[in-house]
């Protein structure tokens, strides 16, 4: 089966290249930027002023090829893609959940980014503490992680 999605918008970031990017939101730094809606999707902006955080699901355009064994940013050892957030895989689909500071017609103003310039949106979700925080979480490998990167280095960039 293919499936074909179209982009909603485009985010505008500060950053520009893989290599200096953080590689999450959480060490993002308060990065600022926007989403760019087109026209034709800003009625389902309607309603969204009042939520503090959005889920952006994106495609991370930049990425080629995939491995299904990664050396994720913040470990030592190979890991399986999909116990990881690298952004080569499969299906190049990157989830980040962004602080939202304000709507202007068509612009979502956001800060935490992690996504480069460019990257085309899928999708625009509301963040829901009731439906998103899930009590009891565990979190793998990552709760022995021996490493501290802040931002990417060239790894995951395509070739
Ligand atoms: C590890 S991913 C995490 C993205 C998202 N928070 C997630 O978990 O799916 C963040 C890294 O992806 C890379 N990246 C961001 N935007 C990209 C894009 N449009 N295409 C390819 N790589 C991208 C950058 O290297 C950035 O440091």
């Amino acid at each position: 089966m293919q499936i074909e999605y179209y982009p909603i918008g485009v985010v505008h970031s500060p950053f520009i290249t893989v290599e200096g990017t953080p590689i999450q939101l959480s060490r993002a730094r308060q990065a600022k930027g926007t989403v760019e809606v087109w026209d034709e999707y800003i009625e389902g902006l309607s309603d969204l002023e009042g939520f503090s955080h959005l889920v952006l699901l994106c495609h991370l355009h930049a990425s080629r090829d995939y491995n299904l064994k990664v050396l994720p940013f913040l470990d030592t050892e190979l890991r399986g893609v999909f116990a990881t957030r690298a952004p080569m895989r499969p299906n190049p689909i990157g989830l980040s959940i962004v602080k939202l500071c304000g709507i202007k017609a068509h612009t979502l103003h956001i800060e935490d980014i992690d996504f480069l310039e460019g990257t085309p949106v899928l999708d625009i979700k509301p963040y829901v503490g009731e439906f998103d925080n899930r009590a009891g979480a565990r979190f793998g490998w990552l709760e022995g992680a021996r490493k501290q990167t802040e931002v990417a280095d060239a790894r995951f960039k395509a070739v």
